[in-house]
């Protein structure tokens, strides 16, 4: 058995945190010999629901889970943290775009990146999933300045999860007959699903599906799926949204699979001639919890002008919180 890794996160009595903790618990963010110290951390009113979740955990008698750290202490919470899942922040309700949250979530990020600075293990990763995750990665970062920027990513992982269910259902196919899936841009309705490198089965996908359904269909359905979810549960996603964390933190920590990538939101280095100073969805492969974006993709004008249009929204969203960076 491995030593035991310390894993935090945020609004863990929330609704995606609720289903967060059981699969940081079980093996499926780090495998099946990684034991877990569990930090969940929470604002005072919510410590009487996170105690039900520390018993529900506590009765599972999982082997993995070495210790439930219960707190509203955020220096207790990112004590030693090897891993940290920032979902604690208000979530949109219907009508709204993620953007509509930066003020009121924005601070979250601040003094939770300072946290981490000044208690976390040197080596920590970070996913915020809080909306408007990339700009709040942003924050969470520019406030932890003994960190590499590379420690912070943002999720787009559920965006390219939807993407490959909605390409495998339409040729009639798997999902994990689906590889090189990219979303690129904002976790917002600008983001850019795009399957132009894209294999279905081996083929490419543009072949199978053509470029009209991908245009009319695919782009806006992908774009708009975290809406249509409030519009039908009356909540935004939480398990689909919980999955995706545990499948970002696994490649993350344990690699991509060869020959495939998958999305998630990096600070930009430049790649595609993004601007740098924002934290922006690329293809990435990792290995041992390193990333690398993708490079030599080509993007025609019509996806560059879909990239811009994030790219913008991003610099329009730092704008609006450049006093917190
Ligand atoms: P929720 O309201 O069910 O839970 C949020 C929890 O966070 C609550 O328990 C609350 O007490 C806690 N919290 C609030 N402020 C906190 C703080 N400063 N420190 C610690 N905990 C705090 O919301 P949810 O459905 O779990 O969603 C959480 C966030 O995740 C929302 O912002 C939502 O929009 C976002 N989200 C992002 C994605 C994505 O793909 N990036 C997907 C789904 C949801
Ligand atoms: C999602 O994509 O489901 C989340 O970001 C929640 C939302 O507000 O859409």
């Amino acid at each position: 058995m491995k030593s035991p890794i310390n894993v935090t996160i945020t609004g863990a009595a929330g609704n995606i945190g609720y289903a967060l903790a059981f699969r940081a618990a079980t093996g499926a963010m780090f495998g099946p010999d990684q034991p877990v110290i569990l930090r969940l951390l929470e604002i005072p009113p919510s410590m009487p629901s996170l105690t039900g979740v520390g018993m529900e955990l506590e009765d599972c008698a999982l082997p993995l889970l070495h210790d439930i750290v219960l707190t509203d202490n955020p220096a207790i919470g990112f004590r030693d943290t090897d891993y940290a899942a920032l979902v604690g922040a208000k979530p949109r309700g219907k009508g709204m775009e993620r953007k509509d949250l930066i003020t009121e979530n924005a601070r979250i990020f601040s003094a939770q990146g300072r946290a981490i600075n000044d208690n976390a293990n040197a080596d920590v990763r970070v996913l915020v999933v809080g909306n408007p995750a990339n700009t709040n990665a942003l924050i969470a970062s520019a406030n932890a300045p003994d960190l590499d920027k590379s420690q912070f990513t943002a999720m787009t992982r559920l965006d390219h999860n939807r993407a490959k269910s909605q390409l495998a259902s339409k040729c009639n196919t798997l999902v994990t007959d689906v590889t090189r899936m990219t979303v690129w841009g904002n976790h917002s309705s600008t983001q850019h699903p795009d399957i132009s490198n894209c294999l279905v089965g081996g083929k490419p996908a543009l072949e199978l599906v053509g470029r009209d359904w991908a245009i009319d269909h695919f782009i806006p359905r992908v774009q708009r799926r975290g809406a249509e979810v409030i519009q039908a549960r009356g909540l935004s996603s939480a398990a689909s949204a919980a999955d995706a964390v545990a499948a970002h933190i696994r490649d993350w920590s344990m690699g991509t699979p060869d020959g495939d990538w998958v999305s998630m939101c990096v600070p930009s280095d430049g790649s595609y001639d993004i601007a740098e100073g924002i934290v922006f969805s690329y293809p990435v492969t990792c290995k041992a919890g390193q990333y690398k974006i993708v490079q030599g993709l080509e993007v025609d004008d019509f996806n560059m002008s879909r990239l811009r249009a994030s790219e913008q929204e991003l610099l329009g969203e730092r704008a609006i919180i450049e006093d917190l960076l």
